[in-house]
């Protein structure tokens, strides 16, 4: 049995130590001996104040995810029964905090008399990422510390907060740059025999509170959620903390907590919490597989996708060489990537210090000999076989041994372009999302002779510059975009039959997508995929007529809808509805009204049937990473999991049922259930989502 809780005293200071790697998350084994340990220390009267540290690369980070509607979570004594017995603690306590304070974490440590932590230690209330709000006291006793405003600013947002301004924010007392252990003991030596004022029961900073800026502050978290409930709730329990007594405030709290816990939202938040963690784990890059350095990467073309994908890089800490064909397309590209950092310094989210030195990080050139010195080169040229081939040609000349040669391709056949190099091992497609510098999607597209240090690099240097990575293998579009194309004709094809793109639209923002698909191509840029069409020989007939007008979206002010000069909100166009019906008429259609349910099933269960084929083809290595990639790529409502989390909340049987209904009606292909759809209905199996959800 390993020991999860040591106590070791240093005079009178009795020093806790939690030990339950990797995070030190609060499981029930945790629990119970923490809970015996500090009522060993309580009464014994040799002890005159405590420390609460942990061991390993965290504090405590949270409660345990894994326990959450199992028995565990609700086995004593729960964290809440930790903290009440911290509140009235008769002795100074003391957490000292490295690594993360996170969720339950930070909780345990607002229940200590005071938080001693190092430099680089965060604090942070997280929950509300995983679709829920603080359940031990966080939003009771946070803004007692830091008052309500800053308090909902943590909550709402979940995001972290570094020891330096939570000290500032009153949250930790002491900030120290030495070892933590002798400073947590030393301030918890000299508060021995002092006043003990529990943060519970401390009213200065939630008495007199500006009303309405909390009030705007609130509505602000409302506004943003966008359907998830969480955020909304986070509010409403700091909103108790001013209005209510602390003991009323903690009731509620955990009232709302287990209405979120036991909800859709947050077991969809939750199985994408593991989802992303699984899909870092790949079929035969182990651990013993060591990443290539990196230290300079080359990026092969300065446009949208180019400028972004370096940015990427360098906003990651690697500095980039930039190639284009000639001077007057670098200085072009160069200025983009400068006015982008201007806009992160006119909205202060930068320091003009830190945009010269990214800027700095930029070595342009027309010059391929320039890339010997990269260790890692990824092109993003125009997307054509022939041109790709020809690149990777020139790169075999200038690489150094052991470069990685990357394409971000969108569609091609990395196995084919990989063919026409010497070094095929050393090729992989990296696809970013554009704008590359924002989207947080990586599929790495693993090719057939793909060397496994290839792809440990490339999963390493992902989590270096902040992309969620998920391994793909090679089929046209990989997992994202052939699942898009296979709903992409729908659209066009119930407007058609009846339906306007203002309706589709609006069915898929209800959803909670932040946009629908034809707002979505207009802002685009039709001809993007009017030209795509061209090029596989596909028509379109709605989408190409708009574009041969040249309405070609926001950027010719008409597309699906039309727009007033200067605004980006779409109206409805009654050319384009006259434009619908003329089409739908000469194609012989009788147009008829088509209800939000048809829509829904139409669209989003083609995705969810080609996500089945993709998952039988072994394209995508599990149903989760699927759903990483819709998440963190498309847009698809984190509340609702990913198509494949949300397939198993309606129902394998009921989607193939559908399916089996309009592939009857339709005769489509991407109607017809995947042999894998039908062998988990047949079982009414589910895609099982992640093993670690409760
Ligand atoms: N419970 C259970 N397992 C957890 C966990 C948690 N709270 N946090 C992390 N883990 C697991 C991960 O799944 C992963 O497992 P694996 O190795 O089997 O894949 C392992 O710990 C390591 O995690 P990471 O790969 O994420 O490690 P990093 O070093 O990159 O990040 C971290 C560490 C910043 C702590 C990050 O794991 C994290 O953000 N964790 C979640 C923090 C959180 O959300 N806390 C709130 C929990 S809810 C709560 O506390 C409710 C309370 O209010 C009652």
């Amino acid at each position: 049995m390993p020991d999860y809780v040591k106590v070791m005293r240093d005079g009178e200071v009795a020093i806790i130590t939690l030990d339950n790697p990797p995070v030190n998350a609060m499981s029930h084994h945790l629990r119970e001996p923490l809970f015996a340990a500090l009522k060993q220390a309580r009464d014994d009267d040799a002890v005159k104040a405590v420390v609460i540290a942990c061991a390993g690369r965290t504090f405590v980070s949270g409660a345990d995810i894994t326990e959450f509607n199992t028995p565990k979570a609700l086995a004593e004594p729960s964290l809440r029964d930790l903290c009440a017995l911290l509140d009235a603690f008769p002795k100074p306590t003391v957490a000292a905090i490295h690594g993360t304070a996170f969720g339950g974490g930070l909780e345990l440590a607002l229940s200590c008399h005071y938080r001693v932590a190092v430099k680089s230690a965060q604090i942070g209330l997280p929950e509300v990422k995983l679709g829920l709000l603080p359940g031990a006291g966080g939003t009771a006793r946070l803004p007692r510390l830091t008052g309500p405003v800053e308090a909902l600013k943590i909550v709402s947002s979940g995001n972290p907060v570094a020891a330096d301004k939570a000290a500032k924010l009153g949250i930790v007392d002491e900030v120290t740059d030495g070892d933590l252990a002798e400073a947590a003991i030393a301030f918890a030596r000299g508060k021995i025999g002092t006043p003990l004022a529990p943060v519970s029961g401390r009213s200065d900073r939630i008495a007199d509170v500006d009303m309405a800026a909390f009030d705007a502050a609130s509505a602000e978290v409302a506004r943003k959620a966008r359907g998830l409930d969480a955020p909304v709730k986070c509010a409403e329990a700091v909103r108790n903390a001013i209005t209510m007594d602390f003991d009323a405030a903690l009731k509620r709290e955990r009232e709302l907590f287990i209405e979120l816990v036991q909800g859709t939202q947050s077991k969809a938040q939750r199985h994408l919490f593991f989802a992303q963690r699984e899909a870092a784990k790949v079929e035969g890059v182990g651990k013993e597989i060591e990443a290539r350095p990196v230290k300079r990467v080359g990026v092969i073309g300065a446009g949208t996708m180019g400028g972004g994908i370096a940015m990427s890089f360098v906003n990651g800490g690697i500095p980039v060489t930039l190639l284009e064909m000639n001077r007057e397309a670098l200085d072009r590209g160069l200025a983009t990537i400068a006015k982008n950092y201007e806009i992160s310094v006119s909205r202060g989210s930068m320091t003009t210090e830190a945009k010269d030195q990214r800027l700095a990080a930029f070595k342009p050139t027309t010059d391929y000999a320039d890339l010997a010195e990269c260790d890692l080169i990824i092109e993003a040229v125009y997307e054509e076989m022939g041109v790709k081939k020809e690149v990777f040609g020139k790169l075999e000349t200038v690489a150094k041994p052991g470069a990685i040669l990357a394409t971000n391709t969108s569609y091609l056949d990395v196995n084919e372009i990989a063919a026409s190099t010497a070094r095929p091992r050393d090729v992989v497609g990296l696809h970013f999302f554009s704008p590359a510098n924002v989207m947080k999607l990586l599929e790495i597209v693993r090719g057939n002779r793909t060397a496994p240090d290839v792809l440990a690099t490339a999963l390493a240097l992902a989590r270096k510059i902040g992309k969620v990575p998920v391994v793909v293998g090679v089929c046209h579009g990989f997992v994202g975009n052939r699942m898009l194309s296979s709903r992409s004709a729908e659209n066009e094809d119930l407007l058609m039959e009846g339906a306007d793109p203002a309706q589709i639209d609006k069915v898929f923002t209800d959803f909670g997508w932040p946009m629908g698909p034809f707002a979505m191509g207009d802002l685009a840029g039709l001809d993007i995929g009017w030209r795509n069409r061209k090029a596989l020989g596909k028509t379109a007939p709605i989408a190409d007529a708009l574009c041969e007008q040249g309405r070609f979206g926001q950027k010719t002010g008409k597309g699906f809808y039309i727009y007033e000069e200067g605004s980006r909100a779409p109206k409805t166009d009654p050319e384009v509805s006259k434009l619908i019906e003329e089409t739908a008429r000469a194609k012989g259609v009788n147009r008829r009204a088509i209800s939000d349910e048809e829509i829904t099933e139409r669209t989003l269960y083609p995705l969810i049937n080609e996500g089945a084929r993709i998952l039988e083809e072994g394209i995508a290595a599990r149903a989760s990473d699927i759903d990483i990639v819709w998440t963190n790529g498309y847009g698809f409502p984190i509340g609702k999991g990913g198509p494949m989390f949300y397939a198993d909340t309606v129902g394998v049987k009921t989607i193939v049922e559908r399916l089996d209904h309009w592939h009857g009606k339709t005769g489509k292909e991407v109607y017809k259930p995947a042999a894998l759809l039908r062998k988990i209905a047949e079982a009414d199996g589910s895609f099982s989502a992640s093993k670690k959800t409760g």
